[in-house]
């Protein structure tokens, strides 16, 4: 990882920030990026001098383009940033459903679009999708579809992109603060009762992901794979 620059878009919070730390640990130099400068302010005193931040919201097309500018050229890139939510699908606004589609695929889409070109021909592309892709559950119609998707668009990309390799994780159920403002009672009894449900016996943590990443990005032999990090989710 010495000498290797690796964009982290996400990189302010939980699986991207995990993979930011593991990343510099390793002797890399970060570029993390997200919405809130109050995360990345928090998150830059974390990672140190060898991360710098950088204020983006992937939904907007033109900030990817200008952000991916400023950035010049680099060796990975991650893309764990995302906004989810659920719902009945008798019950859900379509636009809801529709905002889900702008974060979680169509800025992954904008951020290889215009990421890809400034990649290092030996680079990857990093994206994520989501358990519920491949093990649909009741109220995650819309969520289930988008990571689907967003699986698909990497396989495709994979393809399209090579030499650069594209890989997807997929995570299950995973401790981060994305679940941050449910009641922690009810987060809790959440977590329990689906870690009652795991092989595994526990909801994943940051790093169980974070060192999925590492290997898509390491291994040069993987692309166009989906990795589940689920702890045996989809088999259940
Ligand atoms: N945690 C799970 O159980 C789980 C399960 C399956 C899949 N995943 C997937 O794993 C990925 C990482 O999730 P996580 O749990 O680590 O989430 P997290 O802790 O909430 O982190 C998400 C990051 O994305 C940033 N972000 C959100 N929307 C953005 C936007 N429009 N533009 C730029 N940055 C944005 C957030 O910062 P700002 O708010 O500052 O923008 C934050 O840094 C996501 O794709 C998620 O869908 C997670």
């Amino acid at each position: 990882m010495k000498n290797q620059k690796i964009v982290i878009i996400g990189g302010s919070s939980g699986i991207g920030l995990e993979t930011a730390k593991q990343v510099i640990s390793l002797g890399a130099e970060v570029v993390i990026a997200s919405r809130s400068e109050d995360k990345l302010h928090k998150a830059k005193e974390m990672l140190g001098p060898r991360a710098a931040a950088y204020v983006l919201d992937t939904t907007d097309e033109q900030q990817v383009k200008s952000f991916f500018e400023q950035v010049g050229k680099y060796d990975h890139l991650v893309i764990s940033a995302a906004e989810t939510s659920g719902g009945s699908f008798l019950q859900l606004e379509t636009v809801q459903a529709r905002k889900l589609f702008e974060s979680k695929f169509w800025g992954p889409y904008y951020a290889a679009k215009y990421g890809a070109p400034k990649l290092s021909a030996q680079g990857s592309i990093t994206l994520f999708s989501g358990v519920v892709a491949y093990k649909p559950m009741i109220g995650s119609s819309a969520l289930g579809a988008v990571n689907a998707a967003v699986s698909n668009l990497g396989q495709t990309l994979a393809l399209e992109l090579a030499p650069i390799r594209v890989n997807i994780v997929s995570p299950g159920i995973i401790d981060t603060p994305s679940r941050s403002k449910m009641p922690e009672n009810t987060r809790n009894q959440f977590y329990a009762t689906v870690a009652d449900k795991l092989p595994v016996k526990r909801v994943g943590h940051p790093e169980d992901v974070a060192q999925g990443v590492l290997y898509l990005i390491h291994n040069h032999f993987v692309t166009g794979t989906v990795l589940h990090v689920d702890g045996g989710h989809t088999l259940t």
